[in-house]
């Protein structure tokens, strides 16, 4: 008897040594100490024992009971308390789950580098209603009657009097009606126009218009300001080009067109905007006597100079909302 409680007990604590975690150590409960365990199925033993061996084994066999109980209950309380540890558990060896960080959109990304290089030289900011009306976007800035602008098919009138303005220029006759010279501004926006949809063109885009009112603005001074955004922008070494043109609204007028080549084409002169020296009518208009105040303007494609800096060869791709697209910027 005392061979076998001896074995017990060695081998008890022999493999109690091995157990890390809870869930062999109810195996080995069961093994040792449940109703059919080894220790507990020593006691059944014990009954049987003659009247003069039970006293002697029964303190035996009540001290190793103890002493195995309490070394079982001891660890226990050591794996209970790693188990809840075990709750928090991160588990390192997981491969990571990738986060997706939305980025602005690459005109808004251009139109907030357009603003700041603007709000540097000394301009500030201001918008106007897409909903214009017919006065402000045409009337206003001298467009004749008979002006081919005003025609259906580039126009997306909506009565009579009311249109979605077709460039960004009426703004400048809000700010002229508002404010007292000298102004500086710029006005970016989006405008509409009724023409066929292609690589080139669509019928929404956005244009940065800019408006210098003050006594002796000179059209040097307009070019200067043009250049150094065009340096600031895309880089020294970008050529660039004043080309005479007209404009209802300025005198005299000019297009600046940048160089461009794009990817396996030929390269090519490509407009960007509008510019020149407010027609003293339009100021008159706005109620700027033209006789003591002059002043530039110009009106800039921001697709178009997007397209440029980037290289994108179509302008669709920025209202497609590809995220093909959209997640190289
Ligand atoms: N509004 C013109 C357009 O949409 C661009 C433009 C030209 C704006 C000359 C100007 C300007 O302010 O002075 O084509």
């Amino acid at each position: 008897m005392q061979q076998k409680i001896d074995e017990i007990k060695n081998n008890f604590f022999e493999e109690i040594k091995n157990i890390k975690e809870l869930a062999s150590l109810e195996e080995f409960r069961i093994k040792y100490l449940s109703k059919n365990g080894l220790v507990t199925k020593l006691f059944d033993e014990f009954r049987e024992l003659s009247k003069e061996e039970k006293p002697k084994f029964g303190q035996v066999i009540n001290k190793v009971k103890n002493e195995v109980q309490d070394a079982f209950n001891e660890l226990k309380t050591i794996l209970e308390a790693d188990n809840k540890s075990f709750e928090n558990y991160i588990d390192l060896t997981l491969p990571g789950r990738e986060k997706v960080v939305g980025t602005k959109h690459i005109l808004t990304q251009t139109l907030d580098e357009m603003k700041s290089i603007f709000i540097q030289l000394g301009f500030s900011v201001h918008e106007g209603p897409e909903l214009e009306s017919d006065y402000n976007n045409f009337e206003a800035l001298n467009f004749p009657d008979d002006h081919p602008a005003r025609d259906m098919q580039d126009t997306f009138f909506v009565n009579d009097k009311f249109l979605l303005r077709t460039h960004t220029s009426p703004v400048q006759v809000r700010l002229m009606n508002e404010q007292k010279p000298p102004i500086r501004a710029i006005m970016p926006g989006k405008v509409y126009r009724n023409e066929a949809v292609s690589m080139k063109s669509y019928c929404l885009f956005h244009q940065v218009e800019g408006l210098y009112v003050d006594e002796g603005v000179t059209f040097a001074e307009l070019k200067g300001t043009i250049v150094a955004f065009l340096k600031q922008f895309f880089g020294n070494d970008i050529k660039y080009r004043f080309r005479p043109s007209f404009f209802p609204f300025t005198e005299p007028s000019a297009e600046v067109d940048i160089w461009w080549v794009p990817e396996g084409k030929e390269g090519r002169w490509m407009e960007i905007m509008g510019c020149g020296m407010v027609d003293p009518n339009v100021l008159e208009n706005c109620g700027i006597d033209s006789e003591k105040y002059t002043g530039y303007a110009f009106g800039m494609g921001v697709e178009r100079t997007a397209m440029r800096k980037y290289g994108i060869d179509d302008i669709r791709h920025f209202f497609d909302n590809d995220k093909r697209f959209l997640t190289q910027f």
